[in-house]
């Protein structure tokens, strides 16, 4: 492991912003920090960093303790949420301030800077001030800036909060193909699950000064540990008597959780689901938004409003339309724990997924219209 926070626990007055937490991050990959707001993600990169100290624990990086050592001696790069560029210099002047701190010579600096404004695509702003970018050149130029000294960890926080949406999505990509190429090990905070599962390798999640639960994307979203995560991750409505669903009996749980890819809607003269309509339940469609390439409908579930995609291909809804409802599978959470429970009627009738991917599958027409 190249970074190790052990035990780590951080109290501000009597606020515990971290309890207990242990990670460790392997050299060369790019890790999110996910978590809601004041979950006491900044406070762990600060520590990292050395501008905040733990009250115990170790952080070790590359087999050291660090925490005696001074920030600047950390050999860490941050780039913080605001930018935070200095804006009376240039682009050039920005990019070339670690350097300078290191006292490295004129023609080096020189050197690097281009290489620097080459590799972030800034070549011919570098005599641009701050308020002369846009910002997403902004945020490329707090790039260069933090990796300019060579540093071997580089920590983000919120790096792209500042900016709309369009170019958040573009420098999201940017930003993974940049670590990977430099090689740098980096942790970037975020609190929005997107980002986290789009870039990261890792995900570890955070809440209320706790670590929840680390692991892949693909781990994270499918085999949710807590009730904090399984609710937190995916588009998730909400549901208390779950039991009160076809296929679902009670167990000793609190409530259970409902993601668009454990359900299917239908219209209820759709033959293909005539084997299936006995164990569905009925839904009414109160809002549908345009995703470009598919339907979110919120279909109202007996009160709850659960989130459902639907393919373009796919007849014409409407708000208001009753639709039926099949629910294949759900997260159900104690005060611990999450389990994944299955339709136990789909299951007697032996119907999988497979099977209903086919329900939905014209042969005729080679497509998914229904
Ligand atoms: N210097 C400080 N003094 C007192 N409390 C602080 C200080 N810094 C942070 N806190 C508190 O600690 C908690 C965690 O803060 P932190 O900034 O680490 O959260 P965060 O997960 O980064 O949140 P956000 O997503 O809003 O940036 C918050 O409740 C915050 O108010
Ligand atoms: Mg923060």
């Amino acid at each position: 492991m190249y970074v190790e926070l052990k035990d780590i626990n951080k109290h501000f007055g009597d606020f515990h912003v971290a309890n207990n937490v242990n990670f460790g991050i392997e050299q060369g990959s790019l890790v999110a920090l996910l978590g809601p707001s004041g979950s006491g993600k900044t406070t762990i990169l600060r520590m990292i960093a050395g501008l905040e100290n733990p009250d115990s624990g170790d952080i070790i990086i590359d087999g050291k303790r660090v925490n005696n050592i001074a920030p600047a001696e950390r050999g860490i790069g941050f780039v913080f949420q605001n930018y935070a560029l200095f804006r009376y210099m240039t682009v050039y002047d920005n990019i070339a301030f670690g350097l300078e701190l290191k006292k490295m010579p004129k023609d080096k600096i020189k050197e690097r800077v281009n290489e620097l404004l080459a590799l972030t695509n800034l070549n011919g702003l570098e005599k641009r001030y701050p308020n002369q970018l846009s910002g997403g050149q902004r945020q490329r130029v707090a790039f260069a800036r933090a990796i300019a000294p060579n540093p071997s960890l580089l920590l983000l926080d919120e790096p792209f909060a500042a900016i709309d949406a369009k170019v958040r999505q573009e420098l999201r990509t940017w930003l993974r193909q940049m670590i990977y190429k430099v090689g740098i090990t980096s942790i970037f905070v975020t609190h929005d699950q997107d980002e986290a599962v789009e870039v990261a390798d890792r995900i570890i999640i955070t809440n209320k000064g706790c670590i929840e639960q680390i692991g892949s994307p693909i781990e994270i979203y499918k085999t949710p540990e807590t009730p904090f995560v399984t609710e937190f991750i995916g588009q998730s409505a909400v549901i208390e008597d779950y039991h009160r669903l076809n296929g679902f009996e009670k167990g000793d749980y609190k409530g259970a959780v409902i993601r668009p890819e454990f359900v299917e809607a239908f219209k209820s003269d759709n033959q293909k689901f005539k084997n299936v309509i006995d164990i569905s339940e009925e839904g009414e469609i109160t809002d549908i938004l345009f995703r470009g390439n598919s339907l979110e409908l919120t279909i109202d579930l007996n009160g709850v409003p659960i989130t459902v995609h639907r393919s373009l291909e796919r007849r014409e809804v409407r708000v208001g339309e009753k639709m039926r409802v099949l629910i294949f599978k759900l997260f159900a959470f104690d005060d611990e724990k999450a389990y994944l429970l299955e339709n136990s009627k789909l299951k007697e009738r032996n119907i999988n997924n497979e099977h209903l991917e086919s329900y939905l599958y014209n042969e005729n027409t080679n497509s998914f219209v229904i």
